[in-house]
C-alpha cells in the first residue's frame, strides 16, 4: 500500500525488494531525504510484511510496509522511478515495462550493461527485452563506470567491472599498459555476490573455512563487460584473463590487476596522480597513495570505492588494486547515485557515510 510522500521527494519502488541488494537499497534510500519508497515488489513472498522477508528493518516505517506483487501499470500510477534487483533475464521485461509507462527504472542486473547483443547472447542466452536492447547506461560520465551512475535510466556496472576496471582505467586510456597480451585480473568476493537464492554451494558449512576459485580463466560472465570498458578506455581490443574467488566472508569485492607498463620507469606514484587527475570530484572513489593497497573492511557499508597502485621493483609491473562493498558500490550505492544524477540531486546525496569499521 502507498504511503504519504513526504514534500519534493521522487516516488520510488523496489522491485526485488526482498533479495540482498533489494535490502540495501531499502536501507539506503529509506534515509535518503529526496526519496520516498512507495512500493515494494517481491516474487514469492508477495503479502508479507518487509520485516518478516527482512528481518533488520523491524522496527523502522519501512518493515510495517507490506510485499506487492509487480503490477508495471499501478507502478507507473505510483511512482516516477523503479530500482530494478533482479536476477538478469527476469530483470529485461520487468525494466522494458515500466520504461514503456514512462517509469524511470535503474536496473542492477546484466541486462543492459552490454552493448553488443551478440556477446550478451553468447554469455546469457536469449535477451529478454530486445527492442531495448543497448539501452544501458554503462559508459558513464567521464568514460568512468564507478565515478557517476550513467545515463539517466540505463544499466549500472556489475560489481566484478566496478571493482576492476575504476584502478585500471586511468592507465589504459593513458597507453601506459601492454596490451598485446591479456591483463591478469585476480579477484575475491563476498559469498553476498551470490544473492540470498538458496543453493547448497553458499553453504556456512561449503563456504566458511576455505576460498574458492569459481568460473575462473575467463569463464566468469563479467568478464566482456570489463573488456568491453577497458577497450572503450583504450580505444583498442583489451583482453582480460579474469579468475574471480569466494571468500568466507559476508560483503567486500577485491580485484587485483596485474600489468606490464608500456615504460618500465612507471611508477606506482605516477599512476595515483593519474587517477587523483580522473577522479577528482567524484566522492565515490578514494584513491589510496602508492603502495598502500586497499582493504575490503574499510569499504563496508559505504559508496566507496578504493583505488590502489603497488608498483613490484623487480619486474616493474604494476599492481592496480580496487575495493568495494559489492552491495553498495557494487549494486545499491551507485544506483542510487546513477539516480541522484539524473534527478539533479548531488551525487553523493544519502551517500555519504563512511564504511563501518571494523
Ligand atoms: N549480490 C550482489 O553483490 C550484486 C552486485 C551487483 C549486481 N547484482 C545484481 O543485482 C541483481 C539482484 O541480485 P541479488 O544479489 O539482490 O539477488 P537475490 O538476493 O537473489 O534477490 C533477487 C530478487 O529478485 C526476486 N526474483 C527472483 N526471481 C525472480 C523472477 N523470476 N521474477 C521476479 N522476481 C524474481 C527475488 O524474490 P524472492 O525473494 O521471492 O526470491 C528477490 O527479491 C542481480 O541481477 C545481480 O546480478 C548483485
Amino acid at each position: 500500500m502507498s504511503t504519504q510522500a513526504k514534500p519534493g521527494a521522487v516516488r520510488v519502488a523496489v522491485v526485488g525488494a526482498t533479495g540482498y541488494t533489494g535490502a540495501e537499497l531499502l536501507r539506503l534510500l529509506g534515509q535518503h531525504p529526496r526519496v520516498h519508497v512507495d512500493t515494494l515488489v517481491g516474487h514469492s513472498r508477495v503479502g508479507e510484511a518487509a520485516s518478516e522477508a527482512l528481518p533488520s528493518l523491524t522496527g523502522t516505517p519501512l518493515g510495517a510496509r507490506t510485499i506487492e506483487a509487480f503490477d508495471a501499470a499501478a507502478l507507473a500510477d505510483r511512482v516516477d522511478a523503479a530500482f530494478c534487483a533482479l536476477p538478469h533475464g527476469a530483470s529485461a521485461p520487468t525494466v522494458a515495462a515500466l520504461r514503456d509507462r514512462g517509469v524511470t527504472v535503474f536496473d542492477l542486473s546484466a541486462d543492459f550493461r552490454l552493448r553488443d547483443r551478440a556477446v550478451y547472447e553468447a554469455w546469457y542466452g536469449e535477451h529478454g527485452a530486445p527492442e531495448r536492447f543497448g539501452e544501458g547506461g554503462l559508459r558513464a560520465r567521464r568514460g568512468l563506470p564507478g565515478a557517476a551512475g550513467g545515463r539517466g535510466s540505463g544499466g549500472r556496472p556489475g560489481c566484478y567491472p566496478t571493482a576492476t576496471v575504476l584502478p585500471l582505467w586511468p592507465l589504459v586510456r593513458r597507453g601506459w599498459v601492454t596490451l598485446d597480451r591479456p591483463i591478469v585480473v585476480d579477484a575475491k568476493s563476498g559469498v553476498s555476490g551470490a544473492g540470498r537464492k538458496l543453493r547448497a554451494s553458499a553453504h556456512f558449512s561449503e563456504v566458511a573455512n576455505g576460498i574458492r576459485p569459481y568460473a575462473t580463466a575467463g569463464r566468469h560472465r563479467h568478464t566482456p563487460e570489463i573488456e568491453q570498458e577497458l577497450s572503450a578506455a583504450a580505444g583498442a581490443p583489451v583482453r582480460v584473463l579474469f579468475s574471480p574467488h569466494l571468500v568466507p566472508m559476508v560483503r567486500g569485492l577485491l580485484a587485483m590487476a596485474y600489468v606490464e607498463p608500456t615504460d618500465d620507469r612507471l611508477t606506482a606514484e605516477a599512476c595515483v596522480a593519474a587517477a587523483r587527475e580522473d577522479y577528482a570530484g567524484s566522492p565515490a572513489v578514494v584513491v589510496l597513495d602508492a603502495d598502500r593497497p586497499p582493504d575490503t573492511q574499510w569499504a563496508q557499508g559505504a559508496n566507496r570505492a578504493f583505488v590502489g597502485y603497488t608498483k613490484d621493483p623487480r619486474t616493474g609491473w604494476i599492481v592496480a588494486e580496487g575495493a568495494i562493498d559489492n552491495l553498495v558500490k557494487g549494486a545499491a550505492g551507485q544506483a542510487i547515485q546513477g539516480f541522484n544524477v539524473r534527478f539533479g540531486f548531488p551525487e553523493a546525496l544519502g551517500l555519504e557515510l563512511p564504511g563501518a569499521w571494523p
